[in-house]
């Protein structure tokens, strides 16, 4: 039996967690929006004092809590923190905690753990290349800063934050930065991804294109086993 694991990589605002999550829905599947574990601890060290250069600190942070997602909320000690973790304040500063090695090995472990119980969608920076490498599913989804940022700016004005374009603009393309250059699994297609550019799709039209790529590689498995 083909065990479906999808994993979904990309720079922030591609559409990767609102696709992620109706992919879920479409065939069943747990979803796992690991950014929201590294907005997590980066939310949880900041109310706690832990700066990044406290590595062993951060590490005893992550390995003192419990993490796990339910309906695509992420609940840390019993806790939903899914409006938290969104804060500009974690944003700002999350690509500088995801880039130390100690939180990625720990992160990664709980990762790993949960695409070897469930089947799942999974999206982040490196679910392809190095939490789920043999995923059958893999996708890279891109689209230009610009319209990420649009998307972005929209997204958290409907939520009535107050926020200028330009400074997403800006945020994005800094995280960008950071998340593809960092020396720990940097931001990187899968060789075996497919590559989508959502800049000119609508979200139901990434949606539909994934999940017939996944339907057609289950019938085409079941019809050869
Ligand atoms: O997808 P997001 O914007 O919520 O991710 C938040 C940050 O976490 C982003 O700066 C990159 C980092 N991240 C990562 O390094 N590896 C992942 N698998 C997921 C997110």
């Amino acid at each position: 039996m083909l065990k479906v694991l999808v994993a979904i990589d990309g720079p922030a605002g591609a559409g990767k967690s609102t696709i992620a999550k109706l992919v879920a829905k479409k065939f069943d599947l747990m979803y796992i929006d690991t950014g929201a574990m590294y907005r997590a601890i980066t939310y949880l060290a900041q109310i706690r004092n832990i700066p990044p250069s406290n590595v062993e600190g951060l590490c005893n942070l992550i390995n003192s809590i419990s993490m796990y997602f339910e309906n695509g909320k992420i609940i840390v000690n019993g806790e939903d923190l899914s409006a938290e973790i969104r804060d500009p304040n974690v944003s700002g500063n999350v690509s500088l905690y995801a880039s130390i090695p100690e939180v990625r090995t720990l992160l990664v472990k709980l990762q790993k753990d949960l695409a070897s119980e469930y089947e799942v969608v999974m999206d982040g920076r490196d679910i392809g290349t190095v939490v789920m490498p043999n995923a059958p599913f893999k996708f890279f989804l891109t689209a230009t800063p610009e319209i990420r940022a649009d998307r972005r700016y929209k997204e958290l004005k409907e939520k009535n934050q107050q926020i200028e374009y330009k400074d997403i603009l800006e945020e994005i393309i800094k995280r960008d930065y950071i998340d593809s250059n960092r020396q720990t699994s940097p931001l990187k297609k899968a060789k075996d991804a497919i590559e989508i550019d959502t800049t000119n799709y609508t979200i139901e039209e990434v949606v539909d294109e994934i999940s017939n790529l996944i339907q057609n590689t289950i019938i085409k498995r079941r019809k050869d086993s």
